[in-house]
């Protein structure tokens, strides 16, 4: 079944049929796990960043990164609009998502929901220090619980065949010690998790902002170095302030992947040579104008359906950077956008714009 064929089947499910869907995968025998996606290079979830729009922008620069989801909860999932948090075009694969949340049953059936809608990997994630989220028992208070998050994947491998990991912190405040880390990372690797994105820093529960929180307390690669040294057999990624691709170059020595945020999705050109760099490609990167011309029909659909054309673009804005143009081309997208009738006149603006940049 198609990505579109099993979006219309669960957008169709009635109350008792998701509770079929539910029942079905309760853990359960896992079956072979296919070859999982290379994590060699990805893109991290962002939360009203990385979504299906910016995602599709960002696989027209690179094939083969990984591309994550924005956080979403088993609530959301279960009891929400599964279909729209789940929609995903076919072509922005590879792709993960992340979930967050702390109920076994519910992340398994989750689990099951992403694996049946085409998703390569479901990731948990137990790095966000919101305290929105920690009253939940979601993101980095989790931390503090690995038998739980044990219990949580082991439910959520028994229910698909696709990987299963995990995105943490080097530690919780109250919870720094290294030992504690190991003990994290150990109780969750026997559960069957054998991949680990580690976001080296330690997170803060009370305090500081998400925001404060992704510059404060400074960065420990050391440590999740460290876990690479002491857990040879897990695949560690590095995640946090990894901002060239050179610095990947040289992480990569000694991780078996680099996962980039804000450096992805404020400076995506970058992406461009991804492939070239770290995947063999031997095709010349594309043009930012051929990238953003690319997205002209996406753009068209988008409106077609009733969308605006600022939900596409307004992650394209980093592509234009120091050149005659680029302050142009970013108040074209970001206020002219607002005010103007044709959207597709505008759009064909500034992808003149970026042409021979
Ligand atoms: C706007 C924004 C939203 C984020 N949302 C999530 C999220 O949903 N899930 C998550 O695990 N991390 C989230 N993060 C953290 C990033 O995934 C990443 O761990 C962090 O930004 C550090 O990487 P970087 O220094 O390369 O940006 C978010 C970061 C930003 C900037």
């Amino acid at each position: 079944m198609g990505a579109c064929a099993r979006y219309a089947a669960l957008a169709q499910a009635n109350n008792r049929e998701r509770a079929t869907l539910l029942k079905s995968v309760e853990p359960q025998e896992s079956s072979a796990t296919p070859a999982g996606p290379s994590r060699k290079f990805s893109v991290a979830p962002m939360m009203d960043w990385t979504d299906r729009h910016c995602r599709y922008f960002m696989r027209r620069l690179s094939r083969h990164a990984l591309l994550y989801s924005e956080m979403v909860t088993t609530g959301a999932l279960l009891h929400g609009d599964a279909e729209r948090f789940l929609r995903h075009d076919d072509s922005e694969q590879p792709l993960a998502l992340q979930l967050g949340g702390s109920d076994p049953r519910a992340l398994a059936a989750c689990a099951g929901m992403a694996e049946r809608t085409g998703y390569r990997e479901v990731n948990l994630n137990a790095g966000c220090p919101s305290d929105r989220v920690q009253n939940n028992m979601i993101g980095a208070c989790l931390m503090a619980h690995p038998q739980l998050v044990a219990e949580c994947v082991k439910a959520m491998r028994d229910a698909v065949g696709i990987d299963v990991t995990v995105k943490h912190r080097i530690g919780i405040n109250g919870r720094e010690s290294y030992g504690e880390l190991c003990d994290f990372v150990g109780q969750v690797h026997e559960a069957g998790c054998r991949t680990f994105i580690v976001h080296a820093r330690i997170a803060i529960l009370e305090g500081l902002s998400p925001k404060e929180n992704r510059e404060i307390p400074p960065l420990r690669h050391e440590v999740a170095a460290r876990l690479k040294q002491d857990f040879p057999e897990l695949e560690i990624i590095l995640n946090g302030g990894i901002k060239t691709l050179d610095e990947c170059a040289a992480h990569l020595q000694c991780f078996d992947g680099v996962m980039l945020g804000r450096e992805a999705y404020h400076n995506p050109y970058l992406l461009a040579e991804v492939d070239r760099r770290f995947f063999a490609c031997a095709t010349p990167p594309i043009s930012r104008a051929q990238a953003l011309a690319e997205m002209r029909p996406y753009v068209q659909r988008h409106l077609a359906e009733g969308g605006a054309m600022h939900h596409v673009t307004r992650h394209v804005l980093g592509l234009a950077q120091a050149f005659r143009g680029a302050r142009r081309f970013r108040q074209l997208l970001s206020v002219d956008i607002h005010k103007c009738s044709d959207p597709l006149a505008l759009l064909d603006q500034a992808i003149a714009l970026l042409e021979g940049h």
